[in-house]
């Protein structure tokens, strides 16, 4: 069966770099595969990444930020995923819905249920198979995240910007969100050297 698998983790927790790695692990071992990304992924969540990310945009409301996340998420199931599924190639995604309650939910403290019914409505049964959440303390995250967006072209700031009291929200949220969906979502340590912290993912991959 082709398989869904999301990463997650907050910024600069390693999850780029380890989607990378597991993508040419699972196309060494012949996998069909396409890679999806939140925000972005199609030509209309590009466009909506742009808004969302650029750290000019101080003035979105966090309601409007939430329904850009799931603009660009229905986006990306119905072109990308959705699609690739049934044609029995694996998905492997940046993130999904599980960094709306996090983010959103417990980091700009948006009334959960609001976003779960959200969910139901927009993703409805398809969540992830298995979803890697890589687990790192928020400075260190920050320090990553912020030493790559210095070297990097794009303007993709913003959620940098945010201190540190933000991302301890939002792990939180993430560690609660594994704590209460444990077949699905298995908490990897990000603070190991790479080789180590993809040695950890590949244990619950099934190939
Ligand atoms: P994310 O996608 O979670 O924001 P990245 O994969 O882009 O994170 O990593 C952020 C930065 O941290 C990059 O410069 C990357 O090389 C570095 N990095 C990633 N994983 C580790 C690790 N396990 N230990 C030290 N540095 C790491
Ligand atoms: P991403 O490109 O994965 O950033 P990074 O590689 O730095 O981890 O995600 C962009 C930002 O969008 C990130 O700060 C998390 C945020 N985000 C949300 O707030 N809610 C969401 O639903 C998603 C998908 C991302």
């Amino acid at each position: 069966m082709a398989l869904f698998i999301s990463l997650e983790g907050i910024d600069g927790s390693g999850k780029s770099t380890q989607l990378r790695l597991l993508e040419s692990y699972l196309r060494k071992h012949g996998v069909p595969l396409v890679i999806a990304r939140e925000p972005g992924g199609t030509e209309v969540g590009n466009s909506i990444r742009q808004i969302l990310l650029h750290s000019k945009n101080t003035g979105l409301t966090p309601v409007g930020e939430l329904l850009l996340y799931y603009a660009s998420r229905h986006q990306n199931l119905y072109e990308n995923i959705l699609p690739a599924l049934a044609a029995g190639q694996w998905v492997l995604c940046d993130r999904f819905a599980d960094a709306s309650l996090a983010y959103q939910g417990y980091g700009r403290g948006i009334n959960l249920d609001f976003i779960r019914r959200l969910n139901q409505e927009v993703v409805q049964q398809r969540m992830p198979n298995l979803t890697i959440y890589i687990d790192i303390e928020p400075l260190v995250g920050l320090l990553r995240a912020r030493e790559r967006n210095q070297k990097s072209q794009q303007d993709e700031g913003r959620f940098e910007n945010e201190s540190e009291e933000f991302f301890t929200k939002v792990r939180e949220g993430y560690l609660k969100l594994a704590k209460e969906n444990p077949l699905r979502i298995k908490t990897i340590d990000g603070n190991q050297p790479i080789e180590k912290v993809h040695r950890d993912i590949i244990r619950h991959i099934p190939v």
